[in-house]
């Protein structure tokens, strides 16, 4: 049985070495056009950005702007005093085509989940933890590559309607 086992370890690290080999060969492509200049940042780099949202249901940023695929990463801090059954704040991203209100509708009833809604999960570039009072998430994502403008929101019942939400956009 030990032997066996042996046998099948070294099998899976030969399969995994096979499968490493193959994605190297494929990072070797190189993308047609210019010549990276020095003053293009390195690609691993993400820009943080700072939202704050409050007891009056307003966001501090209501748009972003990024440049396609741009590593972003957004920490949204409640700064509100009112408890989070009454003034709960997150931070949705919804991907291109999708009707924010028609998101939101389905939010209202998806309390269990923090108002994400299962149904529109699919519909979700990113999205941060529901947030009480003094609490706050972080959310990294990759921006889209496609140029345009994409919807964020507030998805707790009634907050996008009075305004809470805004829009990144990609060009
Ligand atoms: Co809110």
């Amino acid at each position: 049985m030990i032997m066996k086992s042996a046998n099948l370890l070294s099998i899976l690290v030969s399969a995994l070495l096979l499968a490493g080999c193959g994605a190297d060969t494929r990072s070797e492509t190189t993308p047609s056009g210019a010549a990276p200049t020095a003053a293009e940042a390195p690609a691993a780099e993400v820009r943080p950005i700072a939202i704050t949202g409050n007891d009056q249901m307003k966001f501090s940023v209501t748009e972003i702007r990024a440049k396609p695929g741009e590593a972003l990463s957004v920490t949204l801090n409640n700064i509100g005093t009112m408890p989070k059954v009454a003034m709960g704040h997150n931070w949705v991203l919804l991907k291109a085509g999708v009707d924010p209100a028609s998101f939101n509708n389905d939010a209202v009833s998806a309390a269990a989940t923090d108002y994400v809604p299962e149904s529109q999960r699919q519909n979700i570039i990113a999205a941060t933890k529901l947030l009480g009072p003094k609490e706050s998430d972080t959310v990294t994502f990759n921006a889209p590559t496609e140029p345009g403008r994409y919807v964020f929101l507030c998805s707790f019942p009634g907050h996008f309607q009075v305004g809470m939400k805004g829009e990144l956009i990609v060009e």
